[in-house]
């Protein structure tokens, strides 16, 4: 979580304190004017004295990553506050679904505090593609991911902006070849579409799990980021099976935190609380 998230409407930081006597602590809520990185800071006030915890490292950082694939600000502005997503992705399909102009989005995407945006860019040969990518960069910074599609040109590209020090999402990914190539190409991300290749009968999954197993076996530093997810279970697959970052749609998003039996029990458990 960014600094930034706290200029977020309605997004208000807090953090755990205990108030009372010894033996008699309560939890309360309160709103602090600072944000910890990523943590709830937790302070026992205890008679007076104030005994700051030091929050377990969250080890779960560098190992899954979610990310929401959308171009609708505002499906993104309901989520980020979590603080579970780390980036955003999107294409050209997906900005024509919001229905504006894709530098709008843009902006009100990363004024939201969101430092990884994947920004998809066009172009005929690879020299167009750098030159838009150059584009993109100059516009936004580290926080553009440039997104290209796995193609020679794509590829000669890649290896250009990656060298220069310029996040790379190559997009399209269909194959443990293209994947390797990629790599080669020194990709930050590679994205196998797994909902396409389901849609064609081929097996989105073990595509996962091979690339991943390859670069694991490798030492390849590009991270596997699972695209095209259309539903919750896809995700926990992915994951178990090798992707460092899965991107979903903000309903699938929702679909994870949701479980029918969840609900039941949350209702049992408040009708008792209030029996
Ligand atoms: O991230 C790529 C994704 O947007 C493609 O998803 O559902 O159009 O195959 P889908």
């Amino acid at each position: 979580m960014k600094l930034e998230s706290l200029s977020l409407p309605g997004f208000r930081p807090s953090r755990h304190v205990y108030r009372g006597e010894k033996g008699g602590l309560a939890p309360q809520r309160e709103r602090l004017p600072t944000f910890v990185d990523n943590h709830s800071l937790y302070i026992y006030l205890d008679r007076g004295s104030e005994i700051p915890i030091t929050p377990t490292p969250n080890t779960l950082k560098n190992v899954m990553k979610l990310f929401l694939d959308t171009a609708q600000v505002r499906f993104i502005e309901d989520r980020v506050h979590t603080g579970l997503i780390s980036g955003i992705t999107t294409n050209p399909t997906l900005i024509k679904k919001s229905g504006r102009d894709p530098w709008k989005v843009y902006n009100d995407i990363i004024e939201l505090g969101i430092d990884d945006l994947s920004i998809e860019v066009m172009g005929d040969g690879s020299s167009e593609l750098i030159s838009n990518a150059m584009n993109v960069n100059q516009n936004y910074g580290n926080v553009a991911t440039i997104k290209l599609p796995c193609t020679i040109n794509g590829l000669q590209a890649c290896k250009h902006l990656t060298k220069i020090g310029i996040r790379v999402n190559m997009t399209l990914v269909f194959s443990v070849s293209q994947a390797l190539l990629c790599a080669l190409a020194g990709a930050t991300y590679v994205s196998p579409f797994i909902g396409r290749m389901d849609d064609n009968s081929l097996d989105g999954m073990k595509l996962i799990n091979d690339i991943s197993n390859l670069f694991v076996a490798k030492g390849v530093e590009t991270k596997v980021l699972a695209a095209s997810v259309r539903d919750a279970q896809s995700v926990g697959l992915a994951f178990g099976l090798g992707a460092d970052i899965c991107t979903v749609p903000p309903s699938v998003f929702d679909d994870m935190a949701t479980h029918v039996l969840t609900d039941k029990g949350l209702e049992q458990f408040k009708a008792d609380f209030l029996a």
